[in-house]
């Protein structure tokens, strides 16, 4: 959760970002399971450092947040290679504003599925589909 307001803060709104309590995302990561979505814990040393979701109906990685203090240290890596090794032809939806993430994921093989990002939830923030395209990452 508070990787997500960490990297969510500059993009979305305050009351956007405040409704995003542990109430709100526990219901939301209980409702990704009863939909059928995989969550999968990155741990270093017992404690847990990063998320990854993986949704089996379409292949949407999804999810994927490492705590702001233990990013640059090979977790989301180790994550997306791990959820990666999972699919067949994988995609990610990422907001257009996240520059880090889109860096991070083109770095990775992923290339834009679209021309046109679609508006999310919040008005004026666009978001756009990746597919995975490298094989040898
Ligand atoms: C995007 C995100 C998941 C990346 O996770 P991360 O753990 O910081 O990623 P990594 O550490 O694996 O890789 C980041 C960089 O650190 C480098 N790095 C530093 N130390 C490293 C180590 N010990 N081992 C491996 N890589 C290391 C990597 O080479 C990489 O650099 P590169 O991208 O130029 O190749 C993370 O920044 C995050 O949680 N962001 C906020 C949430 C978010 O935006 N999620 C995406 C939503 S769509």
């Amino acid at each position: 959760m508070c990787s997500w307001k960490e990297s969510h803060k500059d993009i979305c709104s305050a009351d956007f970002i405040e409704k995003h309590n542990i109430e709100y995302m526990t219901a939301f990561l209980s409702d990704k399971l009863k939909n059928g979505y995989k969550l999968y814990i990155k741990c270093n040393d017992n404690t847990p450092v990063g998320i990854i979701g993986i949704n089996p109906e379409d292949e949407e990685i999804c999810l994927l947040y490492v705590l702001p203090e233990e990013q640059g240290k090979g977790f989301g890596n180790e994550l997306l290679k791990f959820a990666l090794a999972k699919c067949k032809n994988p995609y990610i939806t990422v907001l257009d504003s996240n520059k880090k993430a889109i860096e991070f994921y083109t770095k990775r093989g992923f290339v834009p599925a679209e021309n046109q990002s679609k508006n999310t939830v919040e008005k004026k923030i666009f978001e756009r589909k990746y597919v995975y395209q490298n094989k040898n990452m």
